[in-house]
C-alpha cells in the first residue's frame, strides 16, 4: 500500500452515542452489560479492519439531572473496561482494545500491571486512555473530600503516566531464559527496581511481569486542555479529540504536534483520532429521516439533562425550549475543553435551548455527519488529507445498527479510494498503527534515544 492509510477506532458506548439509542429498535438494550452485546460488535469492528475498539470509562456513575431524567438515562451500567477487553481478546485475533482508566483515582502499580495483562493476553492488542477523569463527582467513592483541580490532576498525570512506562520496563527483553537444562530461570540482573519517589507517588517496583509483546500497551490521551495537549505532546502515542469543523481540527493537529519537538519526539509518533458521529442512509433523505428517528426519541428531561453541566445553579425545566437560553455561561471549572467549543457554538448559530440539547445529544459535542457512504467518505478524506487527522474515532449513534452499517458501507468506499486498508498489516496494535515498540529506559543508549 503506498498512500498514507487513515486509521479507524471504534468508539462504543453500550447501546450507542446517541443520548435515545437506547430506545431505538436498532441497538441491543441492555448492552452495557451484556457480553454477547461486545462480542458482537468487537467481532464487527474486525470484520470492518478496525485499528481499534475503545471504552470511554469514569470510576463512578454517569449521568446528571433530576430523578425525571436519569431514570431515562441508558448508560448507568456497565462494565469496567479491562475486564471486558480482556474477555474480548480471546474471541476476536487482530483488532486492538484501548481501555481508559484515570490516574487521578487508580493506584500506578495496579494500573500498570492490569494493561501489562491485558497486553499478554491480547498477544500485544492493548492500549491505555490516559484520563485525569472528567467526572467531578466521583471523588466520594475514593475518601476524598473533592475532585482535585485541572492543574493538579495533570501534574499527578504526568508523573504517573512515567511511574507505569517505569513499572513496564521492569524486566528487560531477554531476562527470561527459561532453560531446563541449565536450571536457569531469568536473570536477575536483568530486572529493575524502579524506586520513584516524586511530588505525588512513591513507588518501589519492579512489576511482577514481565515485559509485553508491545514493549508498552500504546497510550492514548483524550484532553484538549493547554496541560491536556502537553500531556499528550509529551507522552501519547494516540489523541482522541472532538471537534466539529476542518478549521478547529487542523488548528489542534497542528497545535499538539508542535508541541512534540521539545519533547524530542517526532509527529508521526502521535496519531490525531477526531470523534465522528455517521448517521448513514443509502440517500441523503434516508439519512435525515434516520436523524429525525432518534431526534425525536429524546425526552425533553434528557435534553435537558445534558445541559447541566453548562448551568449547574439553573432550574432548565423553566426554560422555554423553543427560544435561546437566556444568558451563556463561562465554562464552568473543571469541565472538559470542549465546553468552549460547545458554548461557543450555541452562541454562533443562536441554537434555542431544544435545538443546542439536540446537538448534544448526538454525540455530547462531537462532529455528527448526516448523509450517504459517499458524502461521509467525501468529509472523512477532506480532514485525512487536510493536516485535521491521522484517522478517527467513528461513534456509532446505534448500536449494534450503526456500526453495521459503516462496515458494510463506508468501509468499502474508503478502501474504493485507498484511503483504508485491505487486510492487516501486523500482528499488533502497534503494527497496525505503524508505532514503534518503545526501547526500554534500561536498554544501553536508550536515554539518549529517547
Ligand atoms: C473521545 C474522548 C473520550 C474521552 N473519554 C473519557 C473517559 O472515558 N473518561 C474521562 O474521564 N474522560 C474522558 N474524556 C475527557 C478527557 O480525557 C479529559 O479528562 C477531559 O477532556 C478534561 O481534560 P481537558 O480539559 O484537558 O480536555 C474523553 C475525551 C474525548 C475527546
Amino acid at each position: 500500500m503506498g498512500n498514507k492509510q487513515l486509521r479507524l477506532g471504534a468508539f462504543i458506548m453500550a447501546t450507542g452515542h446517541h443520548v435515545a439509542a437506547w430506545r431505538h429498535p436498532g441497538s441491543q438494550i441492555d448492552s452495557g452489560t451484556n457480553i454477547d452485546h461486545y462480542i458482537e460488535v468487537a467481532q464487527t469492528a474486525e470484520r470492518g479492519l478496525f485499528d481499534q475498539v475503545f471504552v470511554a470509562d469514569s470510576p463512578g456513575i454517569w449521568g446528571t439531572g433530576d430523578d425525571e431524567s436519569f431514570s431515562r438515562q441508558g448508560r448507568i451500567s456497565h462494565f469496567e473496561p479491562v475486564t471486558l477487553w480482556a474477555a474480548l481478546s480471546a474471541v476476536t485475533k487482530h483488532i486492538g482494545f484501548v481501555a481508559t482508566a484515570s490516574t487521578t483515582y487508580e493506584d500506578p502499580y495496579l494500573l500498570a500491571r492490569k494493561f501489562a495483562s491485558l497486553d499478554h493476553i491480547s498477544k500485544g492488542r492493548a492500549a491505555w486512555n490516559v484520563v485525569t477523569t472528567s467526572n467531578d463527582s466521583v471523588h466520594g467513592n475514593f475518601g476524598l473530600d473533592a475532585h482535585p483541580s485541572p492543574g493538579e490532576r495533570y501534574a499527578k498525570a504526568t508523573e504517573f503516566v512515567d511511574v507505569v512506562k517505569g513499572l513496564w520496563d521492569s524486566f528487560d527483553d531477554d531476562a527470561f531464559v527459561r532453560d531446563r537444562e541449565s536450571g536457569v530461570y531469568f536473570h536477575p540482573s536483568k530486572l529493575h527496581e524502579l524506586n520513584h519517589i516524586g511530588k505525588y507517588l512513591k513507588v518501589k517496583g519492579p512489576l511482577n511481569l514481565e515485559r509485553s509483546r508491545q514493549g508498552h500497551p500504546v497510550i492514548v490521551q483524550a484532553g484538549s486542555s493547554e496541560d491536556g495537549k502537553e500531556l499528550a505532546a509529551a507522552t501519547a502515542e494516540a489523541i482522541f479529540t472532538a471537534w466539529t469543523s476542518l478549521g478547529e481540527a487542523q488548528a489542534f493537529y497542528k497545535d499538539v504536534k508542535d508541541r512534540m519537538a521539545k519533547y524530542g519526539r517526532r509527529p508521526e509518533q502521535l496519531l490525531v483520532l477526531p470523534g465522528i458521529s455517521p448517521v448513514i442512509g443509502r440517500t441523503e433523505e434516508e439519512a435525515q429521516a434516520k436523524w429525525a428517528e432518534l431526534q425525536a426519541l429524546i425526552h425533553p428531561s434528557v435534553g435537558l439533562s445534558t445541559l447541566v453541566p453548562y448551568w449547574p445553579d439553573e432550574d432548565l425545566h423553566r426554560w422555554n425550549l423553543d427560544a435561546p437560553p437566556p444568558y451563556y455561561p463561562e465554562p464552568p471549572k473543571g469541565i472538559n475543553s470542549r465546553a468552549h467549543v460547545v458554548i461557543e457554538l450555541a452562541r454562533r448559530e443562536r441554537f434555542t435551548v431544544r435545538q443546542l440539547y439536540e446537538y448534544l445529544a448526538g454525540a455530547r459535542g462531537h462532529w455528527v455527519v448526516i448523509g450517504t457512504p459517499q458524502t461521509i467518505a467525501d468529509r472523512m478524506q477532506e480532514w485525512f488529507e487536510n493536516g485535521a487527522a491521522d484517522g478517527f474515532n467513528v461513534m456509532p449513534p446505534v448500536l449494534p445498527a450503526s456500526l453495521n452499517e459503516f462496515v458494510d458501507l463506508v468501509v468499502p468506499e474508503l478502501q474504493r479510494r485507498g484511503l483504508f486498508r485491505t487486510a492487516y498489516e501486523g500482528t499488533t496494535l502497534r503494527e497496525n498503527l505503524g508505532l514503534e515498540r518503545p526501547v526500554s529506559r534500561h536498554a544501553s543508549g536508550a536515554r539518549l534515544a529517547a
